[in-house]
């Protein structure tokens, strides 16, 4: 079985994000560059980190105009990145633009294309706050019309939380991959995480991808907690391969 942890490395700098990798590449499929450290280390730490031969996650979820998004999925792409992020409100035009962009980059340089992911409403939003920014209707609502548009404009995965996977395990075609954050060992302490799922219970849901930081970045020992979180998955679905 292929290994589906995404291990996030939420961390302000470049050797402590390159610690951890070289520690636990071995035990994940992936590591995801967020904000803070990409902000804080710049794409030398992408460089840095796929020179290891690790696979990388680039979130830092575009959401432009179509030819600024394409633009950046192009150096994305160009940066050798195996996934990344863009907000699906951004439309139908920039998600294709952006779709494209990684297919014409990656053929250019004969590789495999990275997996554009799509982010549908952020999960610190409530219906409320939905509704202040002018979109009625509930998450639920919402969270299905962009998952569908992602698909439309020819995207291939998208991001949601564990208690949206059983919906889009309904709504969308098969092929798209599911990449699920909020992620919690029946062990591990909760945080400011407030829906969480257990790996497995998430994979059995139809996740394809697990996004996990805390529960291994802050273990005393994060390869041995990587380690025992692969040993809890009994799911038979593999994670597809990245490119
Ligand atoms: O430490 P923890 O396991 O909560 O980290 C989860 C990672 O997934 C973080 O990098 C966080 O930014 C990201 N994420 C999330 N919830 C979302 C989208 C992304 O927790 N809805």
């Amino acid at each position: 079985m292929r290994n589906p942890i995404i291990v996030a490395l939420d961390v302000p700098t470049a050797d402590l994000a390159l610690e951890l990798a070289q520690a636990l590449a071995p035990v994940v499929g992936a590591v995801k560059v967020g904000k803070e450290l990409f902000v804080s280390a710049g794409p030398e730490i992408v460089r840095r980190l796929r020179a290891t031969g690790v696979a990388v996650f680039l979130d830092l979820k575009f959401h432009d105009i179509p030819n600024t998004t394409a633009a950046a999925v192009a150096a994305a792409t160009r940066l050798d990145v195996q996934m990344l992020t863009l907000h699906t409100s951004g439309g139908l035009a920039m998600m294709r633009a952006a779709e494209e962009a990684a297919l014409a980059t990656a053929r250019e340089l004969r590789r495999e294309p990275p997996l554009v992911l799509g982010v549908t409403v952020l999960t610190s939003m409530d219906d409320a706050d939905l509704a202040a920014v002018g979109t009625l209707g509930g998450t639920t609502t919402q969270v299905e019309r962009l998952a569908k548009l992602a698909d439309a404009a020819g995207l291939r995965g998208l991001v949601c939380s564990p208690q949206e996977l059983g919906l889009l395990r309904r709504v969308l075609p098969q092929t798209l991959q599911l990449v699920t954050p909020g992620i919690r060992p029946a062990s591990a302490a909760v945080g400011d995480q407030k829906r969480t799922m257990t790996p497995d219970a998430a994979l059995q849901a139809g996740a394809d991808w697990l996004v996990i930081g805390r529960p291994i970045t802050s273990a005393p020992d994060p390869r041995a907690a990587a380690e025992e979180i692969l040993s809890s998955l009994q799911a038979t679905k593999p994670a597809p391969s990245l490119p």
